[in-house]
């Protein structure tokens, strides 16, 4: 049995064979994704793609812990990750730690993610001088859609500097590992050059320390709208779509269920 990966060991991946990151929301994703990542992130998107949320403004923190516990029950060699959800950690520090403390002692999760730079910047070094690794995410946040103004490429011309600053911030102030979403592709690559921690992109750069998707999205389930950024390496959500009209038919049909899903007398 293999011993789950540390976010110090991620951290000490900067540079190196690329990282490999999913999310998971449930035990039966979680096993299938731990066989293949270093990173499993319970992302906040949880709320879009499993509750059918308009936004991820409305995950809490119960439905984080739900599921990551559900993940941890899946999980024997890849990191976990928490999304802390909007709300939970923006007031300061202690509240940030409060709830990030929550979500690992009731997930056993290793690490906890948080969206923000600078602003964040000191509620990131209060967590890791009390034991709780944090990794970052800047770029596009998606728990700021509201001022941000749209899921919109983030840092383009002179406000590639503000997203600069933030990861370098993020790094500073001790995060592990830096989430770099929606960017330039030639940011990203600056970025990863100049900040000490690895780079999880997502709509970013080949050129990150690592890569970083929704399963769902990947996998063709999720299917209200695909982002430029997502390759879909299956199209589960066709096959589960004809397999389920093959399933009705059968029962208009009379033809399922069939001999051999049916009891007779005793044997
Ligand atoms: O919530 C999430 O799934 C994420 C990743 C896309 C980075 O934050
Ligand atoms: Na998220």
């Amino acid at each position: 049995q293999q011993r789950q990966m540390t976010a110090s060991e991620v951290r000490a991946r900067k540079g190196g064979t690329p990282l490999v990151c999913l999310t998971a929301y449930t035990t039966p994703v979680a096993r299938l994704v731990d066989a293949e990542c270093d990173i499993v992130l319970v992302g906040d998107s949880v709320g879009m793609v499993l509750h059918g949320l308009p936004s991820t403004l409305g995950v809490t923190m119960e439905m984080m812990v739900l599921h990551g516990q559900a993940v941890a029950r899946g999980l024997s060699r890849a990191l976990m990750v928490i999304d802390m959800p909007f709300g939970s950690y923006e007031e300061g520090p202690e509240q940030a730690f409060r709830n990030a403390a929550r979500l690992m002692a009731e997930t056993g999760a290793g690490a906890v993610k948080l969206e923000g730079g600078i602003a964040m910047a000191d509620t990131i070094r209060f967590l890791t001088a009390r034991s709780i690794p944090v990794m970052a995410h800047v770029g596009l946040t998606p728990q700021a859609i509201n001022t941000l103004g749209g899921y919109k490429v983030q840092g383009r011309g002179e406000d590639a500097h503000r997203v600069l600053a933030d990861a370098r911030a993020v790094a500073d102030a001790g995060a592990f590992a830096v989430v770099l979403e929606k960017v330039p592709a030639a940011l990203a690559d600056r970025i990863t050059a100049e900040v000490p921690v690895p780079t999880i992109g997502i709509g970013a750069s080949a050129g990150c320390d690592g890569q970083v998707l929704v399963v769902d999205d990947m996998l063709g389930l999720f299917t209200d709208f695909k982002p430029k950024f997502v390759r879909r390496y299956a199209e589960l959500g066709h096959a589960a779509g004809a397999a389920i009209a093959a399933y009705a038919e059968e029962v208009r049909a009379r033809r399922f269920p069939g001999p051999g899903h049916v009891f007779g007398e005793a044997p």
